[in-house]
């Protein structure tokens, strides 16, 4: 059905009271079902066509998603003119909107038993994917003085916790075991997948309240820098998802046991997509090719990069045992054929030093100082980041874009203006990926430096 239609139709709609009825223990023992998000739609609900005044949440969330989110076309996706081509060439056997292999992240994919009565797959990416199954949890939290820890505990996902958050947008945004986007899918036509929850989040765009309200008897939040926390804990909960996704490609563990290795997508694109030309105009040459044979591909060092400058200053013990961990995976990915176990061994002992850092950066008081180091600490490291290819330089452009949005916000410089148009001049040298210039982009990133005091 075409979306706008819908979102007419349920809204008007209004909460049945039905649904406020206490929870009685048979409902509680029931398997919890996905009752999708017309359920959410009616206009005293979360359907309302503008945010309501004087309510704790904004209860446009339904006609946020279905106007402006993509997630509501993630179906759509699959029956357009390249999600029928992709099935093609991958020879799906079916169409892409019938293959469990693209259904697991464009839809809310989920067994004929967990299906409640309204459920249509064709609606995407919808509440449900997000905040878990409903059925339990939707009579109850509607209630009054309700608290958001008694739903979690029927089921509802808890995304207000940081790390949490992060790890359900990795389910579909990095891939599991279960569901993935490799170099064959990408190779197909599929986008490659990077992520950063803060400035995923507000293109996304966000349906809640930042800061959130604080509920009584809780401590509000911090809100001058809550996108920082995002950046900085979303860095550090990808970083340790791309390890665990790591190990379980070196030991290939994923579901069908049919893991290629090394798996292209782990490697630095543009390893293998870059232009030729003359040899004096190669930076790749010009630089060498440090601790590698000429010609093998390197790792991906995107998710790491930026992330280590912050580690190292917020935890620099730990990040420490990190840069030698990482360091062993750099080493033994950018091999023409890379030890699985030596791979698989750096990883997984990475990984949990990663979490470690994320739980700090999650909890801690950020404050404009720690905001100023890190962005002097990009230009700072102008070289390493730009060499270490296309996708470390875009990460650590968005890290700038999100970092100076937060600190500007609050501290209003001067010279902002300028430093806007120095960030957007970084993302223009983007754009074409294949034709990167690390030294381009380096002396554009050192201008940046002396702009930041
Ligand atoms: C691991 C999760 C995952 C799987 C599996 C997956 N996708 Fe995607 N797909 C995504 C995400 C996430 C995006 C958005 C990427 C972005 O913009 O950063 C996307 C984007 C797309 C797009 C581009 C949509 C647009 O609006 O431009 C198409 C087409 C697509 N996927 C088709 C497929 C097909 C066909 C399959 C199955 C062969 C598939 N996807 C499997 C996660 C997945
Ligand atoms: C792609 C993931 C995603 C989808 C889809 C999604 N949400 Fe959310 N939602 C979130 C995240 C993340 C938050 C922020 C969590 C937080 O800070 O508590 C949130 C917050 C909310 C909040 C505010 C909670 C609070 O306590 O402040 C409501 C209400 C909500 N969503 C309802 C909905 C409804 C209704 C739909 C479907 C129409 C929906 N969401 C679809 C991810 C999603
Ligand atoms: C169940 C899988 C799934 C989950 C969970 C999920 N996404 Fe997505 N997301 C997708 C797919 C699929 C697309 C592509 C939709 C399209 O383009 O049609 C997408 C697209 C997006 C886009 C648009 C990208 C673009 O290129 O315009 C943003 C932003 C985004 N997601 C943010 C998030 C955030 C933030 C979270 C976590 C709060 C999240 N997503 C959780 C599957 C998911
Ligand atoms: C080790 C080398 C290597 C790496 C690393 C690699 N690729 Fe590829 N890629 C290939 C080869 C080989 C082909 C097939 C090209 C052909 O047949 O013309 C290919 C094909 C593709 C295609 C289709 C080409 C076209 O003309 O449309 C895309 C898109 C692509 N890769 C993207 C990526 C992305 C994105 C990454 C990083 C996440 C990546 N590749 C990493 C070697 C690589």
């Amino acid at each position: 059905m075409h979306n706008a239609k819908r979102f007419f139709l349920v809204s008007s709609l209004v909460c049945l009271p039905l649904l406020t009825l206490p929870l009685t223990r048979a409902q509680e023992k029931e398997p919890v079902k996905y009752i999708g998000p017309g359920s959410c739609a009616a206009t005293s609900c979360h359907g309302s066509v503008k945010p309501i005044a004087g309510s704790r949440i904004l209860q446009n969330e339904y006609s946020t998603w279905i106007l402006q989110d993509k997630h509501s076309r993630a179906y759509q996706a699959l029956t357009g003119e390249v999600g029928e081509r992709m099935a093609t060439i991958l020879k799906l056997g079916s169409k892409a909107e019938e293959a469990p292999k693209c259904l697991a992240c464009h839809a809310l994919y989920i067994t004929p038993e967990q299906r409640g009565r309204a459920f249509e797959i064709s609606e995407g990416v919808s509440c449900e994917n997000c905040h878990g199954p409903a059925s339990a949890w939707l009579g109850p939290h509607t209630t009054r003085s309700w608290q958001h820890e008694k739903s979690v505990a029927l089921g509802m996902y808890d995304t207000r916790n940081v790390i949490h958050r992060t790890e359900k947008c990795l389910e579909c945004h990095l891939g599991t075991r279960n569901k993935f986007v490799d170099h064959e899918m990408i190779a197909a036509g599929h986008p490659d997948l990077y992520f950063e929850l803060d400035s995923f989040s507000a293109v996304m765009p966000r349906h809640w309240k930042v800061p959130r309200e604080s509920e009584p008897g809780k401590p509000a939040e911090d809100a001058a820098w809550s996108g920082l926390r995002e950046w900085a804990a979303g860095q550090a909960v990808q970083l340790r998802a791309a390890m665990e996704r790591l190990t379980w490609r070196a030991k290939n563990e994923r579901f069908d046991k049919k893991e290629v290795w090394p798996e292209y997508s782990e490697l630095s694109c543009f390893a293998c997509h870059h232009a030729l030309g003359p040899a004096r105009d190669s930076w790749r040459q010009e630089h060498g090719y440090a601790g590698r044979r000429p010609g093998d591909p390197a790792w991906n060092a995107s998710r790491y990069a930026v992330f280590r400058l912050l580690a190292k200053q917020i935890d620099s013990a730990n990040a420490q045992e990190l840069d030698r961990q990482m360091l062993l995976v750099s080493d033994g990915m950018s091999k023409l054929n890379p030890d699985r176990n030596t791979v698989a061994a750096a990883a997984s002992a990475a990984a949990p030093l990663a979490q470690r850092i994320a739980e700090r950066l999650a909890t801690m008081q950020y404050d404009q100082g720690i905001v100023l180091r890190m962005l002097q600490r990009i230009p700072d490291d102008a070289e390493n980041l730009a060499q270490a290819d296309e996708r470390a330089a875009e990460q650590a452009t968005m890290a700038l874009d999100s970092l100076y949005i937060a600190y500007s916000r609050e501290t209003k410089p001067s010279n902002a203006a300028e430093v806007r148009a120095a960030i957007n001049g970084l993302f223009q040298q983007l754009e074409n990926p294949s034709a990167y210039n690390a030294d381009q982009f380096a002396s554009a990133l050192r201008r940046i430096r002396p702009l930041l005091q």
